[in-house]
């Protein structure tokens, strides 16, 4: 099969991962027009939202939620008596590995980025959660950190704050739980990050029942540029009816894994094939493991796919991260699944009792299918619990269990079945 390069392929255009935007000296930076955003932010902080709604820039942690909204409800706050931005990234969950690459390699504009976003929602306590075991990225964004501080537009920004304003860069719990937004608050708080009820919502009740803006540092990244070359040029990036550019984790079977920033909406199929090289060994696709191991399994009908928020939701599944782990023909995919479901039976938090004894239970049913061991009666309960269990978690950490069992029972029922030892 031969694979012809589409638009995708053609206009690369990176912005985050551009090599202007590369290296931790922060003279380097300024020198490549980093800090004319910041600037621009400074000369109107009252536009800054309006920019960021029309860039049309979407969280990119996972969810999609349109940036300017949380940043608008945090402005709204009253500051009672700080407000809080948590940078999150806590990034562990497998398969993603764009945050790191992100503050390891240019931590400026994620700092830029968050500068403008304590400026737009008015924040004085800015505090970077890092996963603990990336050690660069911790190294790294706290010398960029510090180096900020010293620079003239810090004192600026204080000056439009009206009060003092603190970064701090802190380790994360390094718990999986501990990136979902409720659970940062608590581990920011000191405290073993178990998920917290919704509402009240972070831009309400946050950090020490603060308003908190949580974001992605892939999100804030963006921020910088989108501030400096205006929103039209942002939206000018992505392809169809997206914005801006996305970083796409590429790894599994493929010739050349990596991060690859593309046009946000590149299709599936350039992703796989002219930008990761293609199929290790020229095997055939079998199966794509989508946004972090917590949506719907992509199958090769859904190669064509663009992979923008709407489009990858459109075939019942979810871009999330923008992680693809590629399976080619011949992995078995009840071991696969059993793999990502111990994850989650070993990083459920333990709060809730149905994501505690849930993912517990599906992980045994499936160890036992995986090693020849279950009978059909096991096969069934493995389905019930499909049906009984998503949405009775605080989190979404259940659900993401549950969606790659039942996507895989669907997809790959034969293989589950022929595994049965009666
Ligand atoms: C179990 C779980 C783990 C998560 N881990 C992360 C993470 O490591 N980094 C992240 O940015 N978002 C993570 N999220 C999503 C956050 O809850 C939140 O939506 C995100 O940080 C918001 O940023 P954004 O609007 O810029 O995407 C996680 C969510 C869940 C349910």
């Amino acid at each position: 099969m031969s694979h012809q390069p589409t638009k995708g392929h053609q206009i690369i255009n990176q912005v985050l991962l551009h090599p202007d935007s590369q290296g931790t000296d922060i003279n380097l930076w300024f020198d490549g027009n980093g800090g004319t955003g910041l600037e621009n932010a400074l000369s109107d902080p009252a536009a800054i939202i309006a920019t960021i709604q029309e860039a049309g820039l979407r969280g990119l942690g996972g969810g999609g939620f349109p940036t300017y909204k949380k940043w608008q409800f945090v402005a709204d706050q009253e500051v009672s008596p700080d407000k809080y931005l948590i940078c999150n990234g806590n990034e562990d969950e497998p398969g993603t590995f764009k945050d790191a690459y992100l503050l390891s390699h240019s931590p400026h504009q994620v700092i830029e980025g968050a500068l403008i976003a304590a400026l737009a929602s008015q924040i004085n306590k800015i505090v970077f959660y890092i996963n603990p075991e990336q050690i660069s990225s911790l190294n790294n964004i706290r010398q960029a950190v510090e180096q900020w501080k010293t620079c003239d537009y810090y004192t600026l920004i204080e000056a439009q704050l009206g009060c003092s304003l603190s970064i701090r860069v802190m380790e994360s719990s390094g718990h999986y739980i501990g990136g979902e937004e409720t659970a940062a608050i608590e581990s920011v708080e000191g405290n073993f990050p178990f998920p917290r009820g919704k509402p009240p919502f972070p831009a309400v009740s946050g950090v020490y029942g603060c308003p908190t803006l949580i974001n992605n540092m892939e999100t804030l990244a963006n921020v910088s540029h989108i501030l400096r070359k205006g929103s039209e040029w942002f939206k000018a990036l992505g392809l169809g009816d997206s914005t801006g550019t996305k970083i796409y984790c590429l790894s599994g079977d493929v010739l050349k894994p990596g991060v690859f920033e593309l046009p946000m909406g590149t299709p599936l199929e350039d992703l796989i094939y002219i930008h990761g090289g293609g199929m290790l060994q020229d095997k055939e696709l079998k199966a794509v493991f989508t946004g972090g191991v917590s949506s719907s399994i992509l199958t090769p009908k859904d190669i064509d796919v663009p992979l923008d928020f709407d489009s990858v939701r459109q075939r019942g599944s979810s871009l999330g991260t923008g992680a693809m782990i590629v399976v080619s023909e011949g992995t078995g995919i009840v071991k696969r699944v059993t793999e990502y479901v111990n994850f989650y039976a070993h990083s459920s938090c333990g709060q809730c009792p149905p994501c505690k004894t849930g993912t517990f239970y599906i992980s045994q049913l499936l160890n036992k299918i995986d090693t020849g061991q279950a009978s059909s009666a096991d096969l069934e309960s493995l389905k019930n619990l499909c049906k009984f269990l998503p949405g009775s978690g605080r989190c979404h950490l259940l659900d993401g269990a549950v969606i790659i069992v039942d996507s895989s029972l669907h997809h790959f029922l034969d293989e589950y079945k022929s595994s049965l030892n009666g």
